[in-house]
């Protein structure tokens, strides 16, 4: 039997329609943006309307990711959503599944924060390489201005709305899934979080339970900085060194699009020069699991990474999660 391996064939992204700059921030919180541009890179970030759906954002980037593959959605045997910000507590993916009428897919929620979109393209891999499934879709979609609190200026200017999505094809001999690495660190579970909190109800005598709801995101911003600079390089040189590669044989970095002073940091330590370096956050601002698929797809449609360009993607985020996938595009 031949060896199956994983190709990367199509990509797709959405952002909602309303935007609000740096400027229009600084009418809400005390901020400039010079200071947001100076710490961050952000200038604007993209924000969904109140009658748009996570599930429908995602539907949105993954029919262009299906188009570009020159599949259909009925030809989809898995989906993957990457999220922290469901629709649906229980799970948007199988909304998802119904909104693209691709019958044939089973297709499942994935939680990892910013690492989700990597953590969802190496989980789809596996399935392809065992020969399960052939056609795998795997979107990163994050709303995160549904859990933000807007008053809270540590947090509001850095996060924005979008899905991205690519399709993953089994091919037979070759394998373009080059290398990859992942790692969690829950000891630091604390540094971001989006977490439950609720109050206690008594039900009968001796039986009480709790409910509340989730609270916006909290985060212990230079924690998580020094965590980035130093984890990132050292996923990325573990995923190369898995894939037999150095990093001269990177042609294009996309990293995690949380700020551009992480991403300079990264590429400086790599030594990865500036022009291999893929970024959109001045535009999006941090849009968790959809920054990397938001930023692929960019840099594809404007002809900058072509079929055969050796990939080098980087997430990571709250859990503490991060991973890296090294991997050709293209068929
Ligand atoms: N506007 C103006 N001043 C601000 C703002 C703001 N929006 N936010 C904070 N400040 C103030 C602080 O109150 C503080 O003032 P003080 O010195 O009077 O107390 C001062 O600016 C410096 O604050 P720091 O937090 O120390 O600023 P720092 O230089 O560390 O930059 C930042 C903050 C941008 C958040 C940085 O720490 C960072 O980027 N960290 C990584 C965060 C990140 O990437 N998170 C997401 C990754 S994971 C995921 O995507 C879910």
């Amino acid at each position: 039997m031949k060896a199956i391996g994983v190709s990367i064939i199509g990509c797709g992204s959405a952002a909602p329609k309303q935007v609000m700059t740096n400027d229009d921030l600084s009418l809400l919180v005390e901020t400039s943006d010079e200071w947001i541009r100076t710490r961050t890179g952000i200038r604007q970030r993209h924000l969904a309307t109140t009658d748009s759906s996570l599930s429908e954002l995602s539907a949105q980037a993954a029919r262009e990711a299906i188009a570009m593959a020159g599949l259909t959605p009925g030809d989809m045997d898995l989906i993957i959503l990457a999220t922290s910000t469901a629709d649906d507590l229980f799970g948007s993916a199988a909304k998802v599944q119904h909104l693209l009428e691709a019958e044939q897919a089973v297709a499942f929620d994935l939680t990892a924060a910013c690492s989700g979109f990597v953590f969802g393209l190496i989980t789809a891999a596996q399935f392809i390489r065992t020969g399960v499934y052939k056609n795998v879709l795997v979107i990163g979609a994050d709303l995160l201005s549904r859990w933000v609190d807007w008053s809270d200026r540590n947090t509001c200017v850095l996060f924005g709305d979008g899905a991205g999505a690519v399709v993953c094809q089994g091919i037979p001999d070759h394998d373009h899934l080059l290398g990859f690495a992942m790692y969690s660190d829950g000891k630091q579970h604390d540094a971001l979080n989006l977490g439950y909190h609720g109050t206690d109800k008594g039900l009968k005598e001796g039986v009480t339970i709790n409910q509340g709801t989730y609270q916006p995101i909290t985060m212990k911003g230079r924690d998580v900085y020094r965590f980035a600079v130093e984890k990132v390089p050292e996923v990325i040189e573990k995923a190369l060194f898995n894939a037999r590669l150095a990093t001269d044989d990177i042609d294009w970095l996309i990293l995690h699009q949380a700020n551009q002073r992480i991403i300079d940091a990264v590429a400086k330590r790599l030594k990865i020069p500036a022009q291999k370096v893929i970024a959109n956050l001045d535009k999006y601002g941090n849009t968790s699991a959809a920054s990397i698929p938001l930023a692929l797809d960019e840099a594809i449609r404007e002809g900058k990474i072509q079929s055969g360009d050796v990939v080098a993607t980087s997430g990571f985020g709250a859990g503490l999660t991060w991973g890296a996938a090294i991997f050709r595009w293209g068929v």
